[in-house]
């Protein structure tokens, strides 16, 4: 993965390398609605499911699960699905993007001149996953949205957090969160260990996360070994951890368990927050263009149970077991909840 060079004063600028952006613009009052959509539900109590219906599931799933299952003659049990997941997706993360499309027009054009045509269809294919992650990732930004998340999560009542992150993977939003509340002490949980050692081991330690400065009150930017990051390879189920965070943390997570196993998923937020502690969870939106996605890239992204949810279902599921939600919304690809226990 490139490593940018990047100055330590806030330069408010984006610039777009072979695998990722980076982006340390701010926006201003006026702006803030183009990144964060806030709010659209004004009394929680007056939803019910009948209304907002249910998540859409994602039912294509990864060859790689599927062969998998044929070699091994059961499902593919959930902790190997993960390690599956992380593995895949992290090698989109690094690719040399322009690169890698050069390559595959190539290869592609090559295999029609000569009528391999098996060859080209799953060489189109994957020219085609490339033109989509260019596009998500690196030119929109979409999955780690910076100023998506630094707007959804501005404005929490808290000194010097201890952040607790659940299923971290690489740990993004924990190190947007450790420079926006300078001071935090941020423990990484996912019981993937390739996440410690490879997903996170590996993130760009040049990348620029805008927070906020004690010393002068305005912006200063974070690396990620500016910030204090215990990284724990264990099972939620099995932490140690009492009521003991001031934020919980988990992106990406509620929407891999079915209803019948979400209260848990929500209960392993509140059981290791302080009295008064926030809940910050994210999930995927149940957008058209994120349907597409999903199915374009199941091969790198299907390997477990996964659903789409709106912003009203999400918030449904939170409020109904027991969350008070503050803030609510969505980003570029993300739904967003800021929330207390009730
Ligand atoms: C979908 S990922 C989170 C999305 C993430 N932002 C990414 O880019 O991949 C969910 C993470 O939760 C972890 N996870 C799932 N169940 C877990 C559990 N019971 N204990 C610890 N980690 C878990 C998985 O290993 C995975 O890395």
């Amino acid at each position: 993965m490139m490593e940018m060079e990047w100055q330590n004063e806030v330069k408010e600028e984006t610039m777009v390398g072979p695998s990722f952006r980076v982006d340390t613009r701010r926006f201003s009052e006026k702006e803030y609605n183009k990144f964060v959509c806030l709010n659209p539900v004004r009394d929680w109590s007056m939803l019910n499911w009948k209304a907002v219906g249910r998540p859409y599931q994602v039912t294509t799933y990864a060859k790689e699960k599927k062969h998998w299952e044929m070699e091994n003659g059961m499902d593919l049990p959930v902790h190997t699905s993960w390690e599956l997941f992380n593995k895949s997706f992290h090698e989109w993360f690094i690719k040399d993007v322009p690169q890698e499309l050069s390559d595959s027009k190539k290869a592609l054009f090559k295999s029609l001149r000569t009528f391999r045509l098996p060859e080209a269809k799953a060489l189109a294919g994957e020219y085609l996953r490339l033109h989509l992650w260019n596009y998500v990732h690196r030119i929109q930004d979409g999955i780690w949205d910076p100023r998506g998340k630094r707007a959804l999560f501005e404005g929490l009542d808290v000194q010097k957090p201890r952040v607790l992150f659940l299923g971290a993977a690489e740990g993004y939003e924990a190190m947007q969160l450790g420079a926006l509340y300078p001071g935090s002490e941020i423990c990484l949980v996912d019981y993937d260990a390739y996440c410690r050692d490879t997903r996170f081991g590996e993130f760009p330690e040049s990348y620029p996360f805008l927070g906020g400065s004690p010393a002068t009150g305005g912006g200063k930017i974070y690396y990620k070994n500016d910030l204090h990051i215990e990284y724990v390879v264990d099972d939620i189920r099995s932490l140690p951890f009492g009521h003991e965070f001031d934020i919980v943390l988990s992106v990406g997570l509620l929407e891999h368990f079915p209803d019948e196993l979400k209260s848990e998923v929500i209960d392993w937020h509140r059981k290791f927050l302080k009295p008064g502690g926030y809940v910050i969870m994210t999930t995927p939106r149940a957008q058209l263009r994120s349907k597409l996605y999903y199915e374009i890239m199941a091969d790198i992204m299907n390997h477990t149970y996964r659903e789409l949810m709106t912003i009203e279902q999400m918030g449904l599921y939170c409020y109904e077991n027991g969350l008070d939600i503050l803030r609510h919304g969505y980003i570029k690809v993300h739904n967003g909840i800021v929330a207390k226990v009730r």
